[in-house]
């Protein structure tokens, strides 16, 4: 089975329309995200553009501030205080990666973490790891509404996670963990990489390579969620981390790309956006 995220995600953001329409009836406006983009990196710019698009289906109101990436740190942290303030602003998204001038700790930091429609100031980092209510980080959220929507039990299954990036990585290990999955994280330095990833039943990659996982990598039956957007190097087309051809009929489940996790994540993002403006309404 290919679970389509695509698919998913454009039901979801159908439901989420509905219940955005409801809102100016009982709290007088939608919810406002404002999305900053610093640069002209080609990928980013169409992730802002998939992040104002989905905006407009579900009729959250997104502002997208674009900034040259000759803007100062301390520039930018005066945006992010201003829009802090603003009570008409119910979640922050600053695009990463930023310019190397720029350090991504403070300006995430900086983000009052009630607007923090990310997942990732430090204290909704901690609140994560604790288990305590908190928003979680786009990426991992769809992929675990992913797992559920394709009848997938998670709970006493053996999942590898192979990336531990604050984005993806550790906090979809954590998601698994409190699905109750027992969770290996493996990486670019894990020792015998094919003898863990052949032990999964759920294997999720986010290491940013194209087509990093082969064939003999995969165990028969295995569930496997790419989570890479890559350039294939000799057909120029855009590819997972995973061999789909190859892996797709040995997977008893398996996400495609483009069309997988990615509509899920800007989902997820629309999903926090409201949830950050519903607790602002009290
Ligand atoms: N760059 C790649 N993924 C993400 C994400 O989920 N959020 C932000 N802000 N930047 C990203």
């Amino acid at each position: 089975m290919i679970i389509s995220g695509k698919e998913l995600s454009a039901r979801l953001k159908a439901e989420m329309a509905e219940q955005v329409a409801s809102f100016p009836g009982k709290y007088g406006r939608v919810p406002h995200l404002v999305v900053i983009l610093v640069g002209d990196d080609p990928a980013s710019v169409s992730y802002v553009t998939g992040k104002a698009k989905a905006s407009e289906v579900t009729g959250i109101r997104n502002t997208t501030i674009r900034k040259p990436d000759t803007i100062s740190e301390a520039e930018l942290l005066d945006l992010i205080r201003q829009l802090n303030e603003d009570d008409t602003v119910d979640g922050i998204l600053v695009q990463l990666p930023l310019p190397a001038h720029i350090c991504e700790a403070r300006v995430i930091e900086a983000i009052s973490k009630d607007k923090d429609v990310d997942g990732f100031h430090p204290l909704n980092v901690a609140a994560l790891w604790q288990k305590q209510p908190c928003v979680l980080p786009c990426t991992p959220k769809g992929i675990i509404k992913m797992l559920k929507a394709a009848g997938v039990g998670i709970a006493g299954k053996r999942a590898v996670v192979i990336g531990r990036s604050n984005i993806v990585g550790l906090p979809v290990a954590k998601l698994l963990l409190d699905e109750n999955a027992t969770v290996t994280i493996a990486h670019s330095r894990t020792a015998d990489l094919p003898s863990i990833t052949r032990q999964a039943e759920i294997l999720v990659v986010a290491i940013g390579r194209p087509k990093f996982v082969t064939a003999d990598m995969v165990s028969e039956g295995a569930v496997v969620i790419d989570v890479g957007v890559n350039r294939d190097p000799e057909t120029g087309k855009l590819c997972g981390d995973v061999d789909f051809a190859a892996i797709e009929p040995k997977a008893s489940v398996i996400t495609p790309v483009p069309g997988g996790v990615g509509p899920m994540t800007i989902c997820c993002l629309m999903e926090n956006t409201i949830e950050c403006f519903l607790r602002r309404q009290g």
